[in-house]
């Protein structure tokens, strides 16, 4: 069995290039230990923070893709070996994979889950995947927004932000979005529901968040980081919640440190509290939140789209649309069709 993969060629330095990986093909090698399953990956996620485990700054708390080898990412497989039934040869499962077309893996270190019949791999990724599920428990969870708030995301018409910002408009916040372009715009007010906008790119941001939220905001959900998070915290009321949910801005960039420190008296004299928080520390009530994202689904109550790209040769190109705006909803790298013949 033939295997191609993308392995890590060198450490990236800023914005992340095709020549950071490099292809090759070669064949499957037989299982390491015992309790291995054989999957094939169908549909890889583009996960902006990918390019902080490339990055090789070797923090404790993330993973470190060393120099030559394959790339992590989140990914919807098929099992085509297992000798464990709780792992049935078929099944659809999510978890952390790579960019190759077959992986022997231990369900254990993976965070592997298997998806119910009738659930596509699209809609595993997306409107029920890591990134709706991460916006479900960082809006409802740590931002802890109610009725009445006024709710503010940045990153708005992004995988995540969208979610976000819709989670709210649901919970009956004021929700304030961002985003940089003109189609994202009007994608965020018609199809999403979310009448307050701010272009960040056509428009100046301090002057329409007083605008827009004149009486402060309560709850902000960060995906972008860098100025935003300033002019955020300007507006933020007392007792205010910041979620950090990520840091896109400050990804794809040279030197990740070279912000402004953040107005710290600020956060103290307004009792803010600034969370981080990851969607692992919300394993257990996955499937409670994947029942009221469906609940919501059915109730045409959520937008959402997938922007998916063929092709196993253009992993690369398609993971560095993430840091230029180019993608239009979760990014999605498709290596396998549903036969499983290579993309
Ligand atoms: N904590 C967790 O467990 C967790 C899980 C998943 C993702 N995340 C984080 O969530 C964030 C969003 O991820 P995603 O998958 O939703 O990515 P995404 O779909 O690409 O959305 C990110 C959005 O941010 C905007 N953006 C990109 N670079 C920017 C910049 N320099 N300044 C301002 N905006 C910028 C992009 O659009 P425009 O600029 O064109 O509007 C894009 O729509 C990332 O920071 C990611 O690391 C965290």
């Amino acid at each position: 069995m033939i295997n191609r993969r993308w392995r890590l060629a060198r450490r990236p330095e800023g914005a992340v290039r095709r020549e950071d990986f490099i292809l090759d093909e070669a064949p499957l090698a037989p299982p390491l230990g015992q309790g291995k399953l054989l999957l094939r990956h169908e549909l890889l996620l583009c996960a902006p923070t990918i390019r902080n485990w490339i990055g090789g700054r070797r923090e404790s708390y993330y993973p470190t893709i060393e120099i030559g080898d394959p790339i992590l990412a989140p990914a919807a497989s098929r099992i085509l070996f297992s000798d464990d039934p709780a792992w049935p040869v078929g099944a659809l499962v999510v978890g952390l994979g790579t960019w190759q077309d077959y992986e022997w893996v231990s369900p254990e270190g993976r965070g592997l889950r298997v998806i119910p019949d009738g659930i596509s791999s699209r809609a595993a990724m997306g409107l029920f995947g890591m990134n709706a599920l991460t916006a479900y428990f960082g809006v409802i969870a740590v931002g802890r927004a109610r009725k009445g708030e006024t709710l503010l995301v940045s990153g708005a018409a992004g995988s995540v932000g969208a979610m976000a910002a819709q989670f709210g408009r649901i919970l009956g916040c004021r929700v304030v979005g961002l985003c940089g372009s003109v189609e994202k715009a009007r994608w965020l007010r018609e199809d999403c529901g979310i009448t307050s906008v701010i272009d960040y790119v056509r428009e100046d941001v301090p002057d329409r968040l007083a605008a827009l939220c004149p009486d402060g905001v309560d709850v902000v959900f960060d995906n972008v980081g860098g100025e935003f998070l300033h002019q955020a915290l300007a507006r933020t009321n007392r007792h205010g919640r910041i979620v950090l949910c990520g840091q896109i801005a400050t990804y794809d960039v040279a030197d990740p440190d070279a912000g402004r420190p953040l107005d710290m008296m600020r956060i103290i004299y307004g009792s803010i509290t600034l969370s981080g928080f990851l969607l692992n520390d919300f394993s257990i009530d996955i499937p409670d939140a994947q029942k009221k994202i469906a609940e919501w689904a059915k109730q045409g109550l959520l937008a959402h789209r997938e922007d998916l790209r063929d092709g196993f040769d253009s992993l690369p190109e398609t993971f560095m649309a993430l840091f230029n705006g180019g993608n239009q909803g979760t990014l999605l790298g498709r290596i396998a069709d549903k036969q499983g013949r290579a993309l």
